[in-house]
This record gives C-alpha cells, sequence and structure tokens, in this order.
C-alpha cells in the first residue's frame, strides 16, 4: 500500500467518530482532504454537520463537493476538529503545518472539544523534530525575529537552518498573510519547552508543536488501521 492509500484508510476510519448534528474543524492537507472526499459522500447520504474549515483551500475543497461550511465566528465551540499531522510523537504531541495552515488549524483546534489525527503510520516518531518545524512569523521584522528563534532555540541546545519557506520561486504567504520559517533542529527532546519560548517571541505568529492538543489519533499502516490515545 502506498502513502496516498494509507492516508484514505485513516480517512476512512475517522468517518465513524462524526456524529449527526456535530459541529466539525475541518483539517487541511492531503489526508484530510481525503476525509473531505469521503465525508462529503455522507453528506449527500443525509448526514448533517457544520463544518469550520482551517484553511482557504479546505474551504474551497468543501464548497466544490457540497459539504456545508460556517465560520468559526459563526460557530465559536466545536464538538471534533480532524486533522492531518506531519509527525505524531507517543503523548500524541504533534508538529504540523507542513501544508501551512497551522495557524488556523491551532486555532480551530483550540475551539474543539476533542482532536482527532489522522495519519499514515510512518508520522509516528519516538521524539519530535525530523520534520522541519514551521514557525509563522509577521513579515515586519522578519531578520530581528529569526535572530530571536536562533537564540531562544539555542538556549535549548537547537541549532539548525531556518528557511524561508517558498512556493513557486516567491515567499510563501498564509491566509493570514504571515511568513514560514522552517527549523531544522533535528530531535527536539523538550517540545514543550520550545513552544513556550517561541510563544514568548513577539514577531511569531504561532508554530507548528501542537503540545496536548490531540486526544486520539488513527494511524494506518498496512495491517490496517489502529487508533492511539493521549492521557489529557
Ligand atoms: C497542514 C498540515 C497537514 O495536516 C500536514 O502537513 C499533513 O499533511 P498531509 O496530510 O498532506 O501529509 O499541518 O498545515
Amino acid at each position: 500500500m502506498d502513502a496516498r492509500e494509507l492516508k484514505s484508510m485513516a480517512a476512512a476510519a475517522a468517518l465513524a467518530y462524526v456524529e449527526d448534528g456535530m459541529r466539525l474543524g475541518i483539517g487541511t492537507g492531503s489526508t484530510a482532504e481525503a476525509f473531505v472526499h469521503l465525508l462529503a459522500e455522507k453528506v449527500a447520504d443525509g448526514l448533517r454537520i457544520e463544518g469550520v474549515p482551517t484553511s482557504e483551500r479546505t474551504a474551497r475543497l468543501c464548497v466544490e463537493l457540497g459539504v456545508p461550511l460556517r465560520s468559526l465566528d459563526e460557530l465559536p465551540e466545536l464538538d471534533l476538529v480532524i486533522d492531518g499531522a506531519d509527525e505524531v510523537d507517543p503523548d500524541l504531541n504533534l508538529i504540523k503545518g507542513g501544508g501551512g495552515a497551522l495557524l488556523r488549524e491551532k486555532i480551530v483546534a483550540a475551539a474543539a472539544a476533542r482532536m482527532l489525527v489522522i495519519v499514515d503510520e510512518s508520522k509516528l516518531v519516538d521524539t519530535l523534530g525530523a520534520f522541519p518545524l514551521p514557525i509563522e512569523v509577521n513579515p515586519f521584522g522578519l531578520v530581528a525575529t529569526r535572530h530571536s528563534v536562533e537564540q531562544k532555540a539555542a538556549h535549548l541546545g537547537l541549532t539548525g537552518d531556518l528557511v524561508l519557506r517558498q512556493s513557486n520561486s516567491e515567499t510563501f504567504t498564509t491566509d493570514g498573510g504571515h511568513y514560514i520559517l522552517d527549523a531544522s533542529f533535528g530531535r527536539i527532546p523538550d517540545a514543550e519547552a520550545l513552544s513556550n519560548a517561541l510563544n514568548a517571541i513577539p514577531g511569531v505568529v504561532e508554530h507548528g508543536l501542537f503540545i496536548h492538543m490531540a486526544s486520539m489519533a488513527i494511524a494506518a499502516g498496512p495491517t490496517g488501521a489502529r487508533m492511539l490515545r493521549a492521557n489529557i
């Protein structure tokens, strides 16, 4: 089975957690998109949900497929958010933001009673950090913010390239109009300490460490999809 099939398997398993009448956060990325396709079939069959998308990209797909959408301001409390991830550790701490939607993803996850992560099992890691950590920054003061990130990381024993994300030969801009620095720190032994340190930098809008946010994860592998639960 290839990664695309495993992502579809995880997405299909997640459907079992969607109940009629739910207020549902809908994630971003290829796994989340596989979920949207399956969700749209259920909606066409009569399932009633109200979805809050985590990106313009997901919103466009939902509209195209007929999944009913509301804004987070209309539905500020959600029952469940279902989203992908770039890495998942044994405590279900995550690195997210490979698709650049980490800010809205984190705002929506914080508004949801539960977060269900859907991944192929290649995303499961013992320690976060092999995947470059996306750090969303305000374009104003980019160089100063970058220095602060390097300094705070160095205090925690972390070094590595910080690459300003590009797309089609231009600086990638998020839905919120910000830039992303992808930080190749390697292994991050204390992700919570790094999260707190990054949150203290004024030019950092948000970062892709999701600490104690996911309550469940579905990881799909060649032998099937398994449910992982966090103690939060
Ligand atoms: C987008 C994300 C995605 O959930 C993450 O990058 C995983 O993507 P994919 O499902 O395509 O592997 O965080 O910002």
